[in-house]
């Protein structure tokens, strides 16, 4: 069953992601970690993008499909979660194509809402696991008394670069004017359904999970 997790920055989109690898071995296709992998590894990619990250506006179409078309060549196992990808129209129709080309196509779009002022307290708060992408919050999930991810017992957790109240603003502003015709767009296509993000992670998951049992 391949997903797309749908919202704006802070939704939840990655913290529910990774509870759904874990829970049903789906296979996680975040592009915004794909971005900061090839970041860190200081590839010529990763340098031309980083500087467009850090100002929270998008990367261009041409190289986040590119990084997509790479990881459906592999095993995809139990299905994919889509997260951060599709963010445009014209990745929408990429992704589209290349699930065709595999035989396969996408069971549902799950649109999580969150508010704008919940996303601003969210972001400001998160640190993460610059090892295992482990996601903490200052107020919802702190990071260890003794400083080491709970998930892989690294001392690497980090604020990234784009989560400040600056980069946050042009984030909200990409995702209102770029992404959010996607609502529409699969609403068209009978793929939207929604839950609300700003209920308990917990609750966020119960719902999320109720969703894909009735696909
Ligand atoms: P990306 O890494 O995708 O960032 P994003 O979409 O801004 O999303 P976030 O990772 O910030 O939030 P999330 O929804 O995953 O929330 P999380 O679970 O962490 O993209 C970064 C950049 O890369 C982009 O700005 C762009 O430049 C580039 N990029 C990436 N993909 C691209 C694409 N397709 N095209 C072009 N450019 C692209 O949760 C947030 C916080 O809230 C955490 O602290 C968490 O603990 C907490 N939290 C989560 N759920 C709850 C809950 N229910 N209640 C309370 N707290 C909660």
């Amino acid at each position: 069953m391949n997903i797309i997790l749908l919202g704006p920055p802070g939704a939840g989109k990655g913290t529910q992601a990774r509870r759904l690898v874990a829970e049903r071995g789906m296979v996680q296709l975040s592009t915004g970690d794909m971005l900061r992998e090839a970041r860190t590894s200081g590839t010529e990619m990763g340098k031309r993008v980083a500087a467009v990250m850090d100002s929270g506006a998008l990367v261009t179409d041409e190289i986040v499909i590119g990084l997509i078309a790479e990881k459906l060549e592999g095993d995809t196992g139990g299905g994919i979660i889509f997260d951060g990808f599709p963010r445009t129209l014209a990745q929408a129709d990429a992704l589209s194509d290349l699930l065709g080309e595999k035989n396969t196509e996408l069971a549902t779009v799950i649109e999580m809402q969150v508010d704008d002022d919940a996303l601003v307290a969210r972001i400001t708060a998160r640190s993460t696991c610059a090892d295992c992408g482990e996601v903490y919050n200052d107020n919802t999930k702190p990071i260890p008394a003794d400083g080491k991810c709970s998930n892989c017992g690294s001392d690497k957790i980090t604020r990234r670069a784009d989560d400040n109240e600056d980069s946050l603003k042009t984030r909200l502003l990409a995702y209102y004017k770029q992404t959010s015709p996607l609502i529409g767009y699969y609403y068209a296509k009978g793929l939207l359904t929604d839950v609300d993000g700003l209920a308990e992670m917990d609750d966020v998951a119960a719902e999320i999970k109720k969703k894909l049992d009735t696909v």
